[in-house]
């Protein structure tokens, strides 16, 4: 990996902050969402309250999840150009994060189906993954904060 530019370092505290806040506004979004498609797949996949839903659901997701994702990528990754790869602690945020990422792609497919009217799961399943974010979230604070190895 080629040396970071001395500009870069120096900025290393706004860039984690940056980080930081872009992760808060992620997180929200992967915590929030399954909670607005429990009560959507309550409300069935058409009338007043679904319209309400399907327009709540995509802002939501394009608006600030999107954007949040790829801001805090970018300024992870130049974090990672500045502390370097090798430490097995960011080997296993890393796992959680492309995993928290994958969480965030299947949200995308759920915001496409319920959109057409075509969701065929129901609340109990959408309580159920909500979950995922919560475990993920658990692993990869502790090793970014703790570094256990
Ligand atoms: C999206 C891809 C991500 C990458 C590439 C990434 C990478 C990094 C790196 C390299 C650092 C600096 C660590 C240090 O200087 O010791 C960092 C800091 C941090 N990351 Fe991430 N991260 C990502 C996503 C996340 C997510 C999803 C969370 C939370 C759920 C998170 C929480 C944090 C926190 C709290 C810090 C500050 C730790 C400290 O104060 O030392 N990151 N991240």
């Amino acid at each position: 990996m080629p040396t970071p530019p001395e500009l870069l370092v120096d900025w290393y505290l706004w860039i984690k902050a940056f980080h930081v806040m872009a992760v808060i506004s992620w997180m929200a979004g992967l915590f929030y969402l399954p909670r607005l498609f429990v009560y959507h797949a309550q409300a069935g996949n058409s009338g007043e309250l679904h319209e309400t839903f399907r327009i709540m659901e995509f802002k939501l997701y394009r608006y600030i999840m999107v954007n949040a994702m790829w801001a805090a990528w970018i300024a992870g990754l130049l974090l990672i150009w500045i502390i370097g790869l090798s430490h097995p602690w960011l080997h296993v945020k890393l796992l959680a994060v492309v995993l928290m990422t994958a969480f965030h792609y299947l949200l995308r497919h759920h915001v496409r189906l319920f959109a057409e009217g075509r969701n065929r799961r129901d609340q109990k399943y959408f309580r159920m993954i909500n979950e995922i974010p919560t475990v993920l979230m658990i692993v990869i604070v502790v090793m970014v904060i703790v570094k256990p190895f």
